[in-house]
């Protein structure tokens, strides 16, 4: 169903956010805002604080953040759509009938009609496993030497032999054919007609973080190809964005997330306590999976396979983890293959172990990359330097880096004075807040300029929030196409809007988003301790220098992208004047 904006607007205002969060979560008021202990991640002290006068949450430790429909689609795990349902009918407000919009409303009832086939599937698959057809499966598990406590609590099931059983199992409870295979759980074809997707397979159900089972990944009892079979994304089941075990990971409390590539990894891991344990979904890690963690804790623990796939894999999540402001490190399990066979062999104490002595990414980083290069030729061991020294350049917070300086000249016999000469130089070609290169298996190369761009317009954004007045005085050099990032952009957009009228409203911008991420990135904005600085003079001075980036950068990747186009040119050279005169205006913060 879509809502139009103001009757969004109308719930949103009509739900006082440190209301309906109090219900959450207990809170103590400090100066003007609220704090208590964040819900989505592990804490002992408050870092959580939701703001009566935005109404918008923000949490210091973990980055969550955005409005009272952010908070329940996060707490809740509701989309955008059942947030709003759940908060009007809290208010009293109505929504509209929904019949203008069949489709919409069609739409819900999928999904609840999709989760609901996927729990009657996992019923089925539960009870076959349990009964005679499942002896194969059954004895299968037990031989993985996986308890019945951990068959139970993981929901195993089986998928027997026969070729219709559970597609006419769901067609007697009352589901159309159509139904079963958008679940992915059936296939049509014109020799079989409609025949189960799933057979002769141990299952297991894959479930979102409020333990609703989204979809299915089932394994051959013996080396036949595919080893696993998995269910096809559906409107509910999103790889990108679940991972497998998280449901109890979320709430293990370690202060870590051990982050694995196999289904029996996480059951392994989870049997011998080690409860924070979650794996992607048979696909590569993904941006989206990393805000999910960064919900529940701070540092994640890669435990991916010790083979060259994996050291792969893991670079590259190492990438991801950094840029969602993760800390990340990396689990030995040498001469073992996965944490299961690990685990198996050297059991809890010894795992234990080796998650005390995991490896801090960059180490990892540097010391992978360093098996590209011959050190005992000068030629290269130097091209060797000067890679690690640009990766330092990534941490952009000079204690930071100065450690990690002494630390790898350290490791690797560099003098601390010349490697720190190196960075310095290196530093001075690139700027200093560049962030770190990713490895060449990476596939998310975003350059570096970029990131330095959305911060400075992020920040912009922030500045206007704050200091509402001095929208007037910059209008005439900065208009929202100046935002080259395009959830700015739109942020950018409202937010001017709202100066021009002169009703400031932060909570309502967040609701042009409908996804979590991008809600909490708005709210991201409107988080002050970004500008914290002393003097008035230093916050001019750093206003102007925002002001000056954002429109440069906006004018360099306008006539990047010129071509032909007349109009651009003019923009350009319009631009460009805005940009002089701007650079030489002083503008106060008064
Ligand atoms: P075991 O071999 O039973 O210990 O399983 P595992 O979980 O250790 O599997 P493995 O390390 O081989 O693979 C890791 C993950 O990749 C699995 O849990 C699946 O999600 C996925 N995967 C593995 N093989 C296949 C496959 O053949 N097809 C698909 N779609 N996914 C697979
Ligand atoms: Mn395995």
């Amino acid at each position: 169903m879509y809502y139009p904006d103001e009757l969004v607007e109308e719930i949103r205002a009509k739900n006082d956010i440190v209301e309906v969060i109090s219900g959450y979560v207990k809170m103590q008021r400090k100066g003007n805002n609220y704090f208590g202990l964040c819900p989505f991640h592990s804490e002992k002290s408050p870092s959580f604080s939701v703001s009566p006068g935005k109404q918008i949450f923000y949490c210091f430790g973990c980055g969550a953040g955005g409005n009272v429909f952010t908070f329940l689609m996060e707490y809740e795990n509701y989309s955008f759509q059942e947030a709003i349902k759940a908060l009007a009918q809290r208010a009293g407000v109505s929504l509209p009938e929904e019949t203008d919009s069949r489709e919409a409303r069609e739409k819900d009832n999928k999904r609840a009609k999709l989760l609901e086939i996927n729990k009657e599937a996992a019923k089925y698959f539960y009870y076959q496993l349990r009964g005679k057809s499942g002896q194969a499966g059954y004895q299968y598990l037990k031989k993985r030497e996986l308890s019945d406590e951990t068959i139970h609590r993981f929901g195993l099931g089986f998928a027997n032999m026969t070729g219709d059983d559970l597609t006419v199992y769901l067609k007697r409870k009352g589901y159309e054919d159509r139904l079963i295979q958008e679940a992915g759980l059936a296939a049509f074809d014109e020799k079989h007609g409609i025949h189960d997707k799933f057979w002769n397979r141990v299952m297991f159900p894959i479930q979102d973080s409020n333990h609703r089972v989204i979809g299915f990944g089932g394994r051959v009892m013996g080396d036949a190809k595919p080893k696993y079979l998995n269910s096809p994304e559906t409107q509910i089941f999103d790889k990108s964005r679940n991972l497998y075990g998280l449901n109890f990971a979320r709430t293990s409390r370690k202060g870590n997330i051990i982050l694995c590539e196999g289904y029996m990894d996480v059951i392994s891991m989870h049997q011998a306590g080690f409860t924070q344990a979650a794996a992607s979904l048979g696909t590569a890690f993904t941006e989206g999976q990393a805000n999910l963690l960064r919900r529940y804790a701070q540092e994640v623990i890669l435990a991916y396979d010790s083979d060259g796939a994996g050291v792969k894999a893991a670079l590259r999540a190492i990438g991801i983890l950094k840029e969602a402001g993760l800390s990340g490190k990396v689990l030995n399990l040498e001469p073992y293959k996965d944490p299961d066979e690990f685990l198996k062999n050297r059991g809890q104490a010894a795992f234990e172990e080796r998650i005390r002595q995991a490896e801090n990414s960059f180490f990892f980083e540097i010391r992978m990359l360093q098996r590209e290069y011959d050190l005992s030729d000068p030629e290269s061991k130097t091209l060797f330097h000067r890679e690690i020294a640009r990766r330092l350049c990534g941490f952009s917070e000079e204690v930071e880096r100065e450690n990690y300086i002494e630390a790898v000249a350290d490791k690797y016999h560099i003098g601390f004075e010349n490697l720190r000469k190196l960075v310095r130089s290196y530093a001075a070609k690139t700027g200093f807040a560049a962030p770190p290169v990713r490895p060449k298996s990476g596939i998310r190369e975003k350059s570096a300029p970029d990131e330095g761009r959305k911060k400075a317009q992020k920040l912009l954004l922030t500045w206007l929030v704050e200091e509402p007045a001095v929208y007037k005085k910059i209008k005439k050099y900065i208009s929202p196409d100046d935002f080259t990032d395009e959830l700015y952009r739109k942020i950018a957009e409202g937010l001017f809007g709202e100066l021009e009228r002169e009703e400031l409203n932060p909570a309502a911008l967040i609701s042009l988003f409908t996804q979590e991420d991008e809600q909490r990135e708005a709210a991201g904005v409107f988080h002050t301790k970004l500008i914290q600085l002393q003097t008035k003079a230093e916050q001019e001075k750093a206003f102007h220098d925002i002001l000056v980036t954002v429109k440069r950068n906006s004018l360099e990747s306008l006539s990047a992208g010129l071509g032909n186009d007349l109009s651009a040119l003019s923009r350009v050279i319009e631009g460009k004047k805005a940009l002089e005169e701007l650079s030489k205006t002083h503008i106060s913060l008064d």
